[in-house]
């Protein structure tokens, strides 16, 4: 028998169907509500409200679970590559071997941007940010590949729109870090992986190449493969909310890429390490800075803590955590805001305040310390981090293009304005 739950609106009862997903995550479809009453739920910030059926990632954040169609992201961390979670959440299953290779050969086919695209660059100030540029440049990369508004087109010629996309966005990213410090561009080599040549394009020098190390470049893969995909946060859903209205894939990335901006977001990881500065030059233990993110009179915040699904440790934060001590012990380095880190989380998580609030260290905590650590300057942070996520944001425009029968995102809203009021002609206004 179909579950139901009943609700009362005065004399009215309606039963509504409950469904449920496929970790038994239990839900009341109200798709029929104003139809049905007139009535619409409010509900501020989204926090109980799924916009979506979705295959891609599961998320238990009570229990601090994480899985990419599937696969538990401890699993992934261990055994795989970007690459490869990148298809796996692009198409649902894990690659074969012909298929990764071909899905690689397809990158590196189409990792150069069209040359015209380089006087764009030129426009911006020096100062830019590179979240202003990346957003604009994915935009205008639009502008080059037809096709990409054609309904029809669009499902043919997904495989060759998200591989250029996915391997562009980081050509764009090292472009405009290149232009930010004023130094020349240089383009990807054929002949290296997909971490390894932004970090070629990010630090080589035109007559001498970066040098490349393993534990560098896999700490890099890592953080890209921990950002992968994390289901309906703020800038997926803005990429679907776009792709919502049918237009193409590049569009709605740059809209997920400014949503992704902000300091509650992706900008999270360039907020704690400004913080963790700010602690240090203070020359505080961090104690002070816990007394005032706990006053909200402050205005404060513990950045890399706290998490709107999580109740418990994010998955991402115990495995950046222990890659940050891997990685500083293979480069034999040192980092005054590890400590300071270490420290602050040992006292929020012994402190009653984020004890009863369940904050706990969310991805962005330590992924910006090992950022740090290879060289990325802060602004870059969170161009790292749109980087990474850029697969979920493919994989969850490709639900939506698939889906036959799709519907534009439209919420509602409860107004609360003036009502009804006549227009008063400018002399007779007191
Ligand atoms: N420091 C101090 N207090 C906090 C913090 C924090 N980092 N996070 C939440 N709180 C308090 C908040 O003031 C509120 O207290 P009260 O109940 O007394 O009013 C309570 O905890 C619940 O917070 P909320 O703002 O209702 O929680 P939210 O689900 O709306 O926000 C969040 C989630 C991530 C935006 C928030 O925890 C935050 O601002 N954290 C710091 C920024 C951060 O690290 N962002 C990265 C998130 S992970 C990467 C990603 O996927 O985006």
């Amino acid at each position: 028998m179909s579950e139901s739950a009943k609700l009362t609106i005065g004399s009215q009862e309606i039963e509504l169907p409950v469904i449920r997903g496929s970790e038994d995550e239990p839900a009341i479809d109200i798709s029929k509500l104003r139809a049905s009453t007139g009535f619409i739920t409010l509900d501020d910030g989204y926090g109980n409200t799924g916009s979506c059926k979705s295959d891609i990632t599961f998320i238990d954040g009570e229990k601090g679970i994480l899985r990419y169609r599937g696969i538990p992201i401890e699993e992934l961390a261990e055994k795989s590559r970007f690459v490869e979670v990148a298809w796996l959440l692009i198409h649902g299953k894990l690659p074969t071997s012909e298929e990764l290779r071909g899905f690689s050969d397809l990158l590196t086919q189409n990792q150069n941007l069209h040359e015209d695209m380089k006087h764009h660059f030129e426009a911006f100030p020096a100062m830019a940010h590179p979240m202003a540029i990346l957003s604009s440049m994915i935009n205008a990369s639009s502008c080059f590949y037809p096709g990409l508004n054609d309904k029809e087109l669009r499902v043919d010629r997904f495989p060759i729109h998200s591989a250029r996309l996915l391997s562009q966005v980081r050509t764009i990213a090292a472009f405009s870090y290149r232009k930010s410090r004023g130094l020349p561009i240089l383009y990807p080599k054929p002949e290296l992986k997909y971490s390894e040549n932004f970090l070629h394009m990010m630090f080589s020098e035109p007559y001498r190449d970066y040098q490349m190390s393993d534990v560098v470049v896999r700490a890099l893969d890592l953080i890209f493969l921990l950002h992968a995909d994390h289901e309906q946060n703020c800038s997926t859903s803005t990429v679907r909310m776009v792709a919502s209205s049918q237009a193409n894939m590049f569009a709605s990335a740059a809209a997920g890429v400014c949503a992704l901006w902000g300091p509650l977001h992706g900008g999270a990881n360039q907020a704690v390490v400004e913080m963790l500065e700010a602690i240090h030059a203070d020359s505080d233990d961090g104690s002070r800075f816990i007394r005032d993110a706990k006053d909200k009179t402050k205005g404060k915040r513990l950045m890399g803590f706290g998490h709107r699904v999580y109740r418990n440790y994010d998955p991402r934060a115990r495995i950046i955590k222990k890659a940050c001590d891997d990685l500083f012990d293979a480069l034999e380095h040192s980092d005054p805001l590890l400590d300071i880190a270490k420290t602050l989380e040992k006292a929020a998580l012994e402190d009653d305040y984020f004890i009863e609030r369940k904050l706990y260290p969310n991805v962005d905590f330590y992924s910006g310390i090992i950022l740090r650590a290879l060289g990325i300057p802060t602004e870059m942070f969170p161009v790292i981090f749109a980087i990474g996520r850029m697969p979920g944001w493919i994989a969850n425009f490709k639900e939506i293009l698939e889906e036959p029968h799709s519907r534009i995102y439209r919420p509602r809203q409860i107004y609360t304005g003036q009502v009804n009021q006549s227009y008063v002609p400018v002399d007779e206004r007191s």
